[in-house]
Protein backbone atom coordinates (compact mmCIF):
# COMPACT_ATOMS: atom_id res chain seq x y z
CA UNK A 1 0.00 0.00 0.00
CA UNK A 2 3.12 2.27 -0.11
CA UNK A 3 1.82 3.96 -3.55
CA UNK A 4 -1.24 4.67 -1.31
CA UNK A 5 0.15 6.60 1.21
CA UNK A 6 2.45 8.60 -1.56
CA UNK A 7 -1.10 9.66 -3.46
CA UNK A 8 -2.43 10.57 -0.53
CA UNK A 9 0.45 12.50 0.23
CA UNK A 10 -0.13 14.30 -2.89
CA UNK A 11 -3.19 15.18 -2.49
CA UNK A 12 -3.17 16.82 0.93
CA UNK A 13 -0.32 18.46 -0.21
CA UNK A 14 -2.33 20.61 -2.28
CA UNK A 15 -5.51 20.45 -0.08
CA UNK A 16 -7.73 17.65 1.14
CA UNK A 17 -8.03 14.43 -0.19
CA UNK A 18 -11.20 13.60 -0.80
CA UNK A 19 -13.21 10.71 -2.41
CA UNK A 20 -16.74 9.46 -2.52
CA UNK A 21 -19.02 6.67 -3.95
CA UNK A 22 -22.36 5.58 -5.00
CA UNK A 23 -24.21 2.95 -5.89
CA UNK A 24 -27.07 0.81 -6.15
CA UNK A 25 -29.69 -1.50 -8.24
CA UNK A 26 -32.08 -1.29 -10.85
CA UNK A 27 -35.27 -3.26 -11.15
CA UNK A 28 -36.80 -2.27 -14.32
CA UNK A 29 -39.26 -3.40 -17.34
CA UNK A 30 -36.77 -3.46 -19.67
CA UNK A 31 -34.51 -6.20 -17.78
CA UNK A 32 -37.80 -8.18 -17.32
CA UNK A 33 -38.26 -8.47 -21.01
CA UNK A 34 -34.93 -9.30 -21.54
CA UNK A 35 -35.89 -12.41 -19.36
CA UNK A 36 -38.96 -13.04 -20.30
CA UNK A 37 -37.78 -12.76 -24.19
CA UNK A 38 -35.44 -16.00 -23.10
CA UNK A 39 -31.96 -15.95 -24.02
CA UNK A 40 -29.70 -13.91 -22.28
CA UNK A 41 -31.41 -13.37 -18.76
CA UNK A 42 -28.55 -11.09 -17.18
CA UNK A 43 -29.40 -9.66 -13.95
CA UNK A 44 -30.91 -6.38 -13.02
CA UNK A 45 -27.91 -4.23 -13.17
CA UNK A 46 -28.01 -0.37 -12.34
CA UNK A 47 -25.71 1.90 -14.16
CA UNK A 48 -23.72 4.10 -12.26
CA UNK A 49 -21.81 7.37 -12.01
CA UNK A 50 -18.91 8.49 -10.05
CA UNK A 51 -18.34 11.61 -8.69
CA UNK A 52 -14.82 12.26 -7.23
CA UNK A 53 -13.63 13.76 -4.26
CA UNK A 54 -11.38 16.93 -4.09
CA UNK A 55 -8.31 16.45 -6.42
CA UNK A 56 -9.91 13.46 -7.63
CA UNK A 57 -10.18 14.03 -11.49
CA UNK A 58 -7.45 15.30 -13.76
CA UNK A 59 -7.29 18.92 -15.03
CA UNK A 60 -5.78 19.94 -18.04
CA UNK A 61 -4.51 23.62 -18.88
CA UNK A 62 -3.30 25.67 -22.19
CA UNK A 63 -1.75 28.62 -21.43
CA UNK A 64 -1.12 31.70 -23.13
CA UNK A 65 0.09 34.06 -20.87
CA UNK A 66 1.16 37.49 -20.46
CA UNK A 67 4.40 37.28 -17.99
CA UNK A 68 4.90 34.13 -16.14
CA UNK A 69 7.27 33.79 -12.38
CA UNK A 70 10.26 32.23 -13.35
CA UNK A 71 12.52 31.93 -16.48
CA UNK A 72 11.63 27.60 -16.64
CA UNK A 73 7.84 28.53 -16.78
CA UNK A 74 6.20 27.71 -19.83
CA UNK A 75 4.02 31.08 -21.52
CA UNK A 76 2.64 29.53 -24.43
CA UNK A 77 1.14 26.03 -24.40
CA UNK A 78 -1.78 23.67 -25.93
CA UNK A 79 -3.72 21.71 -23.46
CA UNK A 80 -1.26 19.51 -20.70
CA UNK A 81 -1.87 17.69 -17.33
CA UNK A 82 -1.83 20.27 -14.82
CA UNK A 83 -3.48 17.57 -12.37
CA UNK A 84 -1.86 15.20 -11.40
CA UNK A 85 1.51 15.39 -13.07
CA UNK A 86 4.38 14.54 -11.10
CA UNK A 87 7.17 16.78 -13.12
CA UNK A 88 5.29 19.37 -12.70
CA UNK A 89 5.29 19.03 -8.71
CA UNK A 90 9.36 19.26 -8.36
CA UNK A 91 11.40 22.32 -6.94
CA UNK A 92 10.76 25.10 -9.34
CA UNK A 93 8.58 24.04 -11.81
CA UNK A 94 6.05 23.95 -8.84
CA UNK A 95 6.15 27.69 -9.03
CA UNK A 96 5.31 28.16 -12.48
CA UNK A 97 2.35 24.74 -11.34
CA UNK A 98 0.94 26.96 -8.50
CA UNK A 99 0.86 30.06 -11.01
CA UNK A 100 -1.29 28.13 -13.13
CA UNK A 101 -3.97 26.15 -10.98
CA UNK A 102 -4.19 29.15 -8.43
CA UNK A 103 -7.60 31.05 -8.79
CA UNK A 104 -7.87 34.73 -8.36
CA UNK A 105 -11.08 35.61 -5.96
CA UNK A 106 -13.05 38.73 -7.07
CA UNK A 107 -15.16 40.01 -4.20
CA UNK A 108 -17.39 42.19 -6.25
CA UNK A 109 -19.05 39.35 -8.07
CA UNK A 110 -17.80 36.93 -5.72
CA UNK A 111 -16.57 34.61 -7.80
CA UNK A 112 -13.07 32.41 -9.12
CA UNK A 113 -11.15 32.73 -12.03
CA UNK A 114 -7.81 31.84 -13.44
CA UNK A 115 -5.55 33.74 -14.15
CA UNK A 116 -4.73 35.55 -17.41
CA UNK A 117 -3.51 33.38 -20.12
CA UNK A 118 -4.50 30.41 -18.09
CA UNK A 119 -7.00 28.49 -19.67
CA UNK A 120 -8.46 25.01 -17.66
CA UNK A 121 -10.46 22.24 -18.86
CA UNK A 122 -11.89 19.20 -16.85
CA UNK A 123 -11.57 16.58 -19.29
CA UNK A 124 -13.44 12.89 -19.68
CA UNK A 125 -16.75 13.96 -18.84
CA UNK A 126 -18.83 11.02 -19.21
CA UNK A 127 -16.50 8.84 -19.02
CA UNK A 128 -13.77 6.75 -16.07
CA UNK A 129 -10.43 7.49 -17.23
CA UNK A 130 -9.98 10.64 -15.13
CA UNK A 131 -10.83 9.63 -12.27
CA UNK A 132 -9.80 5.93 -12.52
CA UNK A 133 -6.14 7.19 -12.58
CA UNK A 134 -5.58 11.10 -11.49
CA UNK A 135 -1.94 10.38 -13.67
CA UNK A 136 -2.46 9.98 -16.84
CA UNK A 137 0.54 7.78 -17.51
CA UNK A 138 -1.21 5.54 -15.05
CA UNK A 139 1.51 5.37 -12.56
CA UNK A 140 -0.06 3.35 -9.19
CA UNK A 141 0.94 6.39 -7.66
CA UNK A 142 -2.64 8.00 -8.78
CA UNK A 143 -4.45 5.17 -8.80
CA UNK A 144 -7.90 6.40 -7.58
CA UNK A 145 -11.15 4.75 -9.08
CA UNK A 146 -9.84 1.87 -11.02
CA UNK A 147 -10.21 -0.89 -8.97
CA UNK A 148 -14.05 -0.36 -8.46
CA UNK A 149 -14.38 0.15 -11.79
CA UNK A 150 -11.95 -2.79 -12.56
CA UNK A 151 -14.29 -4.69 -10.38
CA UNK A 152 -17.34 -3.58 -11.87
CA UNK A 153 -16.54 -4.55 -15.89
CA UNK A 154 -15.75 -8.03 -13.96
CA UNK A 155 -19.13 -8.05 -12.95
CA UNK A 156 -20.43 -7.02 -16.79
CA UNK A 157 -20.36 -3.12 -16.91
CA UNK A 158 -19.26 -1.29 -19.89
CA UNK A 159 -16.69 1.48 -18.98
CA UNK A 160 -18.35 5.03 -20.40
CA UNK A 161 -21.75 3.00 -21.20
CA UNK A 162 -23.25 1.71 -18.34
CA UNK A 163 -20.51 3.36 -15.74
CA UNK A 164 -19.24 6.68 -15.83
CA UNK A 165 -17.84 9.56 -14.62
CA UNK A 166 -18.40 13.04 -13.50
CA UNK A 167 -15.21 14.86 -13.04
CA UNK A 168 -15.16 18.52 -12.31
CA UNK A 169 -13.48 21.53 -11.37
CA UNK A 170 -12.82 20.17 -7.67
CA UNK A 171 -11.08 23.72 -7.15
CA UNK A 172 -14.30 25.74 -6.52
CA UNK A 173 -17.74 24.94 -4.59
CA UNK A 174 -21.06 23.58 -6.40
CA UNK A 175 -21.47 27.73 -6.64
CA UNK A 176 -19.50 27.68 -9.15
CA UNK A 177 -20.17 24.75 -10.84
CA UNK A 178 -23.80 25.45 -12.05
CA UNK A 179 -22.81 24.37 -15.30
CA UNK A 180 -21.80 20.57 -14.46
CA UNK A 181 -24.95 19.60 -12.36
CA UNK A 182 -26.92 20.51 -15.48
CA UNK A 183 -24.37 18.07 -17.30
CA UNK A 184 -24.51 15.41 -14.46
CA UNK A 185 -28.48 15.77 -14.89
CA UNK A 186 -28.73 15.36 -18.43
CA UNK A 187 -25.93 12.56 -18.27
CA UNK A 188 -28.30 10.39 -15.41
CA UNK A 189 -31.49 11.12 -17.25
CA UNK A 190 -30.10 9.41 -20.31
CA UNK A 191 -28.24 6.53 -19.02
CA UNK A 192 -31.43 5.48 -16.84
CA UNK A 193 -33.52 6.08 -20.32
CA UNK A 194 -31.02 3.83 -21.88
CA UNK A 195 -30.76 1.36 -18.99
CA UNK A 196 -34.78 1.37 -18.30
CA UNK A 197 -34.02 1.76 -14.56
CA UNK A 198 -32.52 4.63 -12.34
CA UNK A 199 -28.89 5.55 -11.72
CA UNK A 200 -26.84 4.77 -8.76
CA UNK A 201 -24.89 6.89 -7.74
CA UNK A 202 -21.38 6.94 -6.01
CA UNK A 203 -19.18 9.38 -4.95
CA UNK A 204 -15.70 9.81 -2.40
CA UNK A 205 -15.33 12.62 -0.34
CA UNK A 206 -15.94 16.57 -0.85
CA UNK A 207 -17.85 14.41 -3.70
CA UNK A 208 -21.13 13.32 -1.76
CA UNK A 209 -21.00 17.30 -0.70
CA UNK A 210 -21.45 17.97 -4.42
CA UNK A 211 -24.16 15.03 -4.59
CA UNK A 212 -25.55 16.10 -1.63
CA UNK A 213 -26.14 19.79 -3.01
CA UNK A 214 -27.14 18.76 -6.56
CA UNK A 215 -29.81 15.76 -4.80
CA UNK A 216 -31.19 18.81 -2.74
CA UNK A 217 -31.86 20.57 -5.81
CA UNK A 218 -33.96 17.80 -7.37
CA UNK A 219 -37.54 17.77 -7.19
CA UNK A 220 -38.64 14.51 -5.19
CA UNK A 221 -40.61 13.62 -8.29
CA UNK A 222 -37.56 13.77 -10.74
CA UNK A 223 -34.95 11.45 -7.56
CA UNK A 224 -38.24 9.00 -7.62
CA UNK A 225 -37.59 8.25 -11.18
CA UNK A 226 -33.83 8.47 -11.96
CA UNK A 227 -31.99 7.58 -8.59
CA UNK A 228 -31.68 3.95 -7.49
CA UNK A 229 -29.08 4.50 -4.63
CA UNK A 230 -26.33 6.57 -3.30
CA UNK A 231 -23.22 5.01 -2.02
CA UNK A 232 -21.67 7.60 0.08
CA UNK A 233 -17.40 6.82 0.79
CA UNK A 234 -15.83 8.63 3.26
CA UNK A 235 -18.06 12.30 2.74
CA UNK A 236 -17.05 15.46 4.97
CA UNK A 237 -20.52 15.75 5.64
CA UNK A 238 -19.52 18.73 8.51
CA UNK A 239 -15.75 19.40 7.07
CA UNK A 240 -12.74 18.56 7.94
CA UNK A 241 -10.35 19.93 10.54
CA UNK A 242 -7.21 19.67 8.56
CA UNK A 243 -8.55 22.33 6.68
CA UNK A 244 -7.89 25.13 8.96
CA UNK A 245 -4.48 24.32 9.09
CA UNK A 246 -4.23 24.18 5.47
CA UNK A 247 -5.60 27.70 5.13
CA UNK A 248 -3.29 29.02 7.91
CA UNK A 249 0.27 27.76 7.30
CA UNK A 250 0.03 25.20 4.62
CA UNK A 251 0.30 21.56 3.93
CA UNK A 252 2.48 19.96 2.36
CA UNK A 253 1.73 16.71 3.79
CA UNK A 254 5.40 15.95 4.84
CA UNK A 255 6.94 16.13 1.44
CA UNK A 256 10.18 17.77 2.03
CA UNK A 257 11.04 19.44 -1.06
CA UNK A 258 7.58 21.71 -0.50
CA UNK A 259 7.47 24.50 1.13
CA UNK A 260 4.10 24.62 3.13
CA UNK A 261 4.01 28.65 2.82
CA UNK A 262 4.38 28.38 -0.68
CA UNK A 263 1.92 25.84 -1.56
CA UNK A 264 -0.38 27.91 1.11
CA UNK A 265 -0.82 30.33 -1.52
CA UNK A 266 -2.55 28.17 -4.34
CA UNK A 267 -4.75 26.05 -1.63
CA UNK A 268 -6.02 29.19 -0.36
CA UNK A 269 -7.03 30.26 -2.86
CA UNK A 270 -9.26 27.32 -4.01
CA UNK A 271 -12.83 27.84 -2.66
CA UNK A 272 -13.31 24.52 -1.77
CA UNK A 273 -10.96 24.27 1.19
CA UNK A 274 -13.02 27.16 2.64
CA UNK A 275 -16.49 25.55 1.97
CA UNK A 276 -14.73 22.27 3.91
CA UNK A 277 -13.81 24.03 7.28
CA UNK A 278 -16.01 22.17 9.97
CA UNK A 279 -19.22 23.74 10.63
CA UNK A 280 -20.50 24.66 13.76
CA UNK A 281 -23.68 22.58 13.67
CA UNK A 282 -21.39 19.36 14.16
CA UNK A 283 -18.34 21.00 16.41
CA UNK A 284 -18.72 22.23 19.83
CA UNK A 285 -19.33 25.88 19.68
CA UNK A 286 -16.68 25.71 23.09
CA UNK A 287 -13.87 23.17 21.07
CA UNK A 288 -10.86 25.16 20.42
CA UNK A 289 -9.65 24.28 17.04
CA UNK A 290 -6.91 26.73 16.96
CA UNK A 291 -4.53 27.89 20.15
CA UNK A 292 -2.60 30.93 19.75
CA UNK A 293 -0.27 32.68 22.56
CA UNK A 294 -2.75 34.98 22.29
CA UNK A 295 -6.10 33.91 20.68
CA UNK A 296 -8.10 30.69 21.16
CA UNK A 297 -10.50 30.22 17.93
CA UNK A 298 -13.44 28.06 17.68
CA UNK A 299 -15.91 27.23 14.96
CA UNK A 300 -17.91 30.70 15.53
CA UNK A 301 -14.74 32.79 15.04
CA UNK A 302 -13.41 32.46 11.36
CA UNK A 303 -13.94 35.75 10.61
CA UNK A 304 -11.76 36.83 12.87
CA UNK A 305 -9.00 34.06 12.04
CA UNK A 306 -9.19 35.05 8.33
CA UNK A 307 -8.57 38.46 9.50
CA UNK A 308 -5.63 37.48 11.92
CA UNK A 309 -4.01 34.90 9.08
CA UNK A 310 -4.11 38.22 6.57
CA UNK A 311 -6.79 36.13 4.38
CA UNK A 312 -10.11 38.06 4.34
CA UNK A 313 -11.01 36.82 0.70
CA UNK A 314 -11.03 33.99 2.39
CA UNK A 315 -13.85 34.27 4.76
CA UNK A 316 -16.21 35.44 1.69
CA UNK A 317 -15.49 32.42 0.10
CA UNK A 318 -16.30 31.06 3.27
CA UNK A 319 -19.90 33.16 3.51
CA UNK A 320 -20.50 32.14 -0.47
CA UNK A 321 -20.28 28.44 0.27
CA UNK A 322 -21.14 27.72 3.64
CA UNK A 323 -25.23 27.66 3.22
CA UNK A 324 -24.80 25.16 0.22
CA UNK A 325 -25.15 21.70 2.12
CA UNK A 326 -25.07 23.25 5.71
CA UNK A 327 -28.34 22.52 7.05
CA UNK A 328 -27.69 18.79 5.91
CA UNK A 329 -31.49 18.39 4.17
CA UNK A 330 -31.91 14.31 3.61
CA UNK A 331 -31.58 13.57 0.14
CA UNK A 332 -34.49 11.91 -0.40
CA UNK A 333 -32.92 9.13 -1.80
CA UNK A 334 -31.79 5.18 -0.30
CA UNK A 335 -28.53 6.29 1.14
CA UNK A 336 -25.49 3.75 2.08
CA UNK A 337 -23.24 5.88 3.99
CA UNK A 338 -19.68 3.85 4.71
CA UNK A 339 -16.57 5.86 6.86
CA UNK A 340 -13.51 4.63 7.39
CA UNK A 341 -12.44 5.21 11.36
CA UNK A 342 -9.61 4.00 13.84
CA UNK A 343 -7.06 5.87 12.29
CA UNK A 344 -5.32 9.05 14.06
CA UNK A 345 -7.07 12.29 12.00
CA UNK A 346 -6.15 16.04 12.59
CA UNK A 347 -8.15 17.59 15.11
CA UNK A 348 -7.04 20.69 16.26
CA UNK A 349 -3.99 23.08 16.44
CA UNK A 350 -1.33 24.97 18.60
CA UNK A 351 0.67 27.65 16.93
CA UNK A 352 3.60 29.46 18.50
CA UNK A 353 4.10 33.15 18.29
CA UNK A 354 5.38 32.53 14.59
CA UNK A 355 1.34 32.41 13.58
CA UNK A 356 0.09 31.83 10.79
CA UNK A 357 3.74 31.41 9.13
CA UNK A 358 5.16 28.15 10.98
CA UNK A 359 3.75 24.75 11.62
CA UNK A 360 1.37 23.69 14.02
CA UNK A 361 1.55 21.03 16.78
CA UNK A 362 -0.94 19.07 15.73
CA UNK A 363 -3.23 17.36 18.12
CA UNK A 364 -5.35 13.81 16.61
CA UNK A 365 -8.55 12.27 17.03
CA UNK A 366 -10.86 9.30 15.51
CA UNK A 367 -11.26 9.62 11.54
CA UNK A 368 -10.03 7.90 8.33
CA UNK A 369 -6.41 10.09 8.35
CA UNK A 370 -8.30 12.89 6.63
CA UNK A 371 -12.20 13.14 7.83
CA UNK A 372 -12.91 13.57 11.15
CA UNK A 373 -15.49 11.03 12.56
CA UNK A 374 -17.87 13.38 13.78
CA UNK A 375 -18.11 14.89 10.57
CA UNK A 376 -18.28 11.54 8.32
CA UNK A 377 -21.20 9.99 10.92
CA UNK A 378 -23.35 13.23 10.12
CA UNK A 379 -25.43 10.56 7.51
CA UNK A 380 -26.81 9.36 10.81
CA UNK A 381 -29.14 12.55 11.06
CA UNK A 382 -31.32 11.64 8.72
CA UNK A 383 -32.09 7.80 9.54
CA UNK A 384 -36.11 8.38 9.72
CA UNK A 385 -36.07 11.71 8.71
CA UNK A 386 -36.35 10.45 5.11
CA UNK A 387 -38.76 7.55 3.47
CA UNK A 388 -35.95 6.33 2.16
CA UNK A 389 -33.68 3.47 3.88
CA UNK A 390 -30.74 5.29 5.17
CA UNK A 391 -27.61 2.84 6.20
CA UNK A 392 -24.27 3.08 8.15
CA UNK A 393 -21.79 1.22 7.73
CA UNK A 394 -18.45 2.42 9.69
CA UNK A 395 -14.97 0.59 8.48
CA UNK A 396 -12.84 0.03 10.80
CA UNK A 397 -8.96 0.88 9.97
CA UNK A 398 -10.06 1.75 6.42
CA UNK A 399 -7.81 5.13 5.81
CA UNK A 400 -9.67 7.39 3.53
CA UNK A 401 -8.45 6.83 0.10
CA UNK A 402 -7.28 3.57 0.52
CA UNK A 403 -11.26 2.77 1.81
CA UNK A 404 -11.55 2.72 -2.08
CA UNK A 405 -9.37 -0.18 -2.72
CA UNK A 406 -10.38 -2.24 0.43
CA UNK A 407 -12.33 -5.62 -0.58
CA UNK A 408 -14.99 -4.99 2.37
CA UNK A 409 -15.78 -1.49 0.01
CA UNK A 410 -15.94 -3.55 -3.55
CA UNK A 411 -18.09 -6.17 -2.22
CA UNK A 412 -20.49 -3.79 -0.41
CA UNK A 413 -21.08 -2.30 -3.93
CA UNK A 414 -21.71 -5.02 -5.25
CA UNK A 415 -24.25 -5.93 -2.68
CA UNK A 416 -26.15 -2.61 -3.17
CA UNK A 417 -25.53 -3.18 -7.20
CA UNK A 418 -27.44 -6.36 -7.40
CA UNK A 419 -29.65 -6.67 -4.71
CA UNK A 420 -33.07 -5.90 -5.71
C1 LIG B 1 -14.24 42.04 -10.45
O1 LIG B 1 -15.37 42.00 -11.30
C2 LIG B 1 -15.89 43.28 -11.63
C3 LIG B 1 -17.21 43.07 -12.37
O2 LIG B 1 -17.04 42.17 -13.44
C4 LIG B 1 -14.85 44.00 -12.45
O3 LIG B 1 -15.33 45.30 -12.79
C5 LIG B 1 -13.57 44.13 -11.63
O4 LIG B 1 -12.53 44.70 -12.41
C6 LIG B 1 -13.11 42.77 -11.14
N1 LIG B 1 -12.00 42.93 -10.19
C7 LIG B 1 -10.81 42.43 -10.38
C8 LIG B 1 -9.81 42.66 -9.31
O5 LIG B 1 -10.55 41.77 -11.38
C1 LIG C 1 -7.14 28.77 25.20
O1 LIG C 1 -7.78 27.60 25.65
C2 LIG C 1 -6.99 26.81 26.53
C3 LIG C 1 -7.77 25.59 26.88
O2 LIG C 1 -8.23 24.95 25.72
C4 LIG C 1 -6.64 27.62 27.76
O3 LIG C 1 -5.79 26.85 28.61
C5 LIG C 1 -5.94 28.90 27.36
O4 LIG C 1 -5.71 29.71 28.50
C6 LIG C 1 -6.77 29.68 26.36
N1 LIG C 1 -6.01 30.81 25.87
C7 LIG C 1 -6.53 32.01 25.73
C8 LIG C 1 -5.62 33.06 25.18
O5 LIG C 1 -7.68 32.26 26.02
C1 LIG D 1 -10.45 -3.40 4.82
O1 LIG D 1 -11.57 -3.07 5.61
C2 LIG D 1 -11.79 -3.92 6.71
C3 LIG D 1 -13.11 -3.51 7.35
O2 LIG D 1 -13.05 -2.23 7.89
C4 LIG D 1 -10.58 -3.86 7.65
O3 LIG D 1 -10.77 -4.73 8.72
C5 LIG D 1 -9.33 -4.19 6.89
O4 LIG D 1 -8.20 -4.00 7.72
C6 LIG D 1 -9.18 -3.34 5.64
N1 LIG D 1 -8.05 -3.81 4.87
C7 LIG D 1 -7.05 -2.99 4.52
C8 LIG D 1 -5.97 -3.61 3.71
O5 LIG D 1 -7.04 -1.79 4.78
Amino acid sequence: MAAWHRITALSSLLQVGLLLLLFSTRSSGRTLEKCLGGKSCQPPRPPVVLIPGDLGNQLEAKLDKPSVVHYICYKKTDFFTLWLNLELLIPVAIDCWIDNIRLIYNSTTHSSSSPPGVEIHVPGFGQTYSLEYLDPSKRSVGIYFFTIVQAMVEWGYTRDDDVRGAPYDWRKAPNENKEYFLALQKMIEEMAEKAGGPVVLIAHSMGNMYTLYFLNQQPQAWKDRYIKAFISLGSPWAGVAKTLRVLISGDNNHIPVISPLKIRSQQRSAVSTSWLLPYAHSWAKDQVLVQTPTTNYTVLDYQRLYKDINFEDGWMMRQDTEPLVADLRPPGVAVHCLYGSGIPTQASFQYTDKFPDVEPTVVMSDGDGTVNLQSAKQCGLWVGRQKQPVTLKELDGNEHVDMLLNFTTVAYIKDVLFSP
